[in-house]
């Protein structure tokens, strides 16, 4: 990096919340996929990876601020399933993430899998922000697309901003029922210990690019030092998979450092560690789902933060959560695999 400038990696935020409430389909908003409707039972059963690069960021948010710094390479989006279930993956992508969003439907308020949700952030010290999703569904709700709320809430009737306040202040006492002061981020000037709600639609995209800007202006401002590149390689493995043409592998979730083709790596296996050598290295297309079935992009090395495909031999017994850790040519292997089993 040149002098003076922050050699940051990207951020990674973790979308959280009770099922249906909209954390994918916010997600294909975003991206303009389709992800959510090819759901089996319009539910998501694994964690989910996207990589948003900042020049996309800055093209989906320019209308709010043209010259907006972006001083990170991208934000990594984590998907989670918010059905009762899936605790584990829940816990998983909250032990991952920098920050994170926790969507509350507006119709529904503070659901079970919210609050288990919220609590797993704050066990683990990350910040969120509240997406309070599905406004359009408020009764005579008129639609503008991607705009800003505050524009769209100046073409609402009276009845509807009532409802709106009604809804966002019951929700606020929700929160403060759990101990956490929240305020709509528009009022929220400080972003302090007040948690950020911003009023979102899936549907017709608004406040999506006040959501993303808030997301990455937040972290750039508060967490250099957790963003900050370091060359050690932080990296947990999601799930294994067997991909046609390539074998069994591994998703895996990049935090930091850099992987390449060829190093030499140990995970935790069931049947004890695995040592075995990164065969390929496969990315996702910026902008799309890595659990979606597609075409992945093979990269001699990936740098932090990114999902990853890593292929490679004996990797069927690697369990999902734990970390995988690169072998430099100076390590003893014996203590490599030691650490590996301590996950
Ligand atoms: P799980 O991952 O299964 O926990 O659900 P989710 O939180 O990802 O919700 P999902 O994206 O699956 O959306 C659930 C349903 O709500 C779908 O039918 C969506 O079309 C609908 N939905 C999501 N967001 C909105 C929104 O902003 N407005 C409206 N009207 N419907 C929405
Ligand atoms: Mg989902
Ligand atoms: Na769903």
């Amino acid at each position: 990096a040149k002098e003076g400038e922050e050699n940051l990696r990207s951020p990674i935020c973790c979308i959280m919340g009770h099922v249906d409430t909209g954390k994918t389909k916010l997600l294909d908003c975003i991206r303009g996929t389709n992800v959510q409707e090819g759901e089996a039972g319009g539910i998501t059963q694994q964690i989910g990876a996207t990589y948003f690069p900042a020049e996309n960021i800055r093209e989906r948010t320019k209308e709010l601020n043209a010259n907006a710094k972006l001083k990170v390479p991208g934000l990594l989006v984590i998907d989670t399933p918010g059905h009762e279930s899936f605790t584990n993956l829940r816990s998983m992508g909250s032990n991952l993430c920098d920050l994170a969003i926790l969507v509350v439907d507006i119709m529904h308020d503070l659901k079970p899998q919210t609050i288990e949700s919220l609590n797993l952030l704050r066990r683990r010290n990350v910040k969120f922000i509240v997406a309070l999703n599905k406004v359009d569904l408020l009764y005579g709700w008129k639609r503008i697309t991607n705009a800003p709320i505050m524009k769209t809430m100046m073409q609402q009737t009276s009845d509807v901003v009532h409802e709106f306040k009604m809804r966002l202040n019951r929700v606020i006492n929700q929160f403060q029922e759990q101990g956490l002061n929240s305020k709509l981020y528009s009022e929220n000037i400080e972003m302090g210990e007040t948690i950020n709600i911003v009023p979102t639609s899936a549907i017709s995209g608004e406040e999506i690019p006040d959501l993303l800007l808030l997301l990455v202006q937040w972290s750039q401002k508060t967490m250099v030092e957790k963003l900050t590149y370091v060359d050690k390689v932080q990296c947990t493995v999601l799930e294994v998979k067997v991909i046609e043409g390539q074998g069994i592998t591994v998703d895996v979730v990049l935090v930091n450092g850099v992987l390449h083709e060829g190093d030499l790596i140990v995970v935790c296996g069931s049947q004890g560690p695995i040592v075995t050598t990164i065969r390929s290295l496969l990315t996702p297309h910026p902008m799309k789902e890595m659990r979606v079935k597609g075409t992945y992009l093979p990269q001699r090395e990936v740098k932090g933060a990114q999902g990853i495909k890593i292929a490679a031999q004996g990797l069927e017994h690697a369990i999902a959560g734990t970390a995988l850790r690169v072998i430099g040519p100076n390590e003893d292997l014996e203590e490599a695999k030691k650490k590996a089993m301590e996950d």
